[in-house]
């Protein structure tokens, strides 16, 4: 017997990095696709730099899921390859989280689903944030992206001439969520119609 899921699901988890506001912001667009079943996970270090840096409560992030589970609960659903989960993304991802995902301790469930998501040969995305690099972490980073993993540091574009961080967090999120295949037009894209003006595009020679 076959079962088909209608809708995709996609398991969004926010920790301790800076940029809580991008998982704000990931989800608020998520939200607004009817076809996508939203699971969302928080880190502790995720509820603390949530209220720091957004003064935002974890509450109102898990009303804008369909499903919330618990980080320690490494028995929820997604620790399962079983669990049909088409993607998962980890925004913003810490350090410490995307080294737990490298070196294989899964002792939380963030880690564990995004073992799984690796080993099912899954989309997982990771918007690591952390600055300067040292060795250990472009190690860890190279690591990951061998495993599969996207990594995809929140670093803004200016192409599209943003003006405010709205525009910036928008225009990063919209390309996270391309990472995963989910169309949405939250920022001028380049060389569309409706977007940004390619330039160059009529001399193929330097010349020219
Ligand atoms: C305000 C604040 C900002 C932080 N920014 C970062 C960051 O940008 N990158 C990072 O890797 N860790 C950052 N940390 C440290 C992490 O929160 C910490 O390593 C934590 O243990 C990560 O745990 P988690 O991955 O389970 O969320 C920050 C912590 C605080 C309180």
């Amino acid at each position: 017997m076959t079962k088909q899921t209608k809708k995709r699901r996609i398991l969004v988890a926010i920790t301790g990095a800076s940029g809580a506001i991008y998982g704000v912001r990931l989800l608020e667009m998520l939200r607004g696709s009817s076809n996508i079943e939203v699971h969302l996970t928080l880190s502790k270090a995720g509820r603390l730099t949530l209220g720091a840096e957004c003064r935002r409560e974890a509450s109102e992030l898990e009303a804008m899921a369909d499903v919330v589970h618990s980080a320690a609960n490494v028995g929820a659903a997604p620790a399962s390859g079983s669990f049909r989960l088409d993607g998962m993304i980890i925004v913003p991802c810490s350090i410490k989280t995307a080294s737990n995902i490298a070196y294989g301790n899964t002792a939380d469930l963030i880690s564990r689903a995004a073992d799984v998501m690796l080993k099912e040969r899954r989309n997982l995305v990771l918007a690591v944030r952390e600055t300067p690099l040292h060795w250990g972490h472009l190690e860890t980073l190279t690591r990951l992206a061998k495993l599969g993993a996207v990594i995809f540091p929140p670093l803004p574009g200016f192409y599209h001439n943003p003006e405010t961080i709205d525009e910036i967090v928008d225009q990063s999120c919209m390309r996270m969520l391309d990472q995963l295949g989910i169309d949405v037009e939250a920022a001028p894209r380049w060389g569309e119609a409706d977007g940004v003006a390619p330039i160059g595009a009529n001399s193929c020679d330097e010349d020219g």
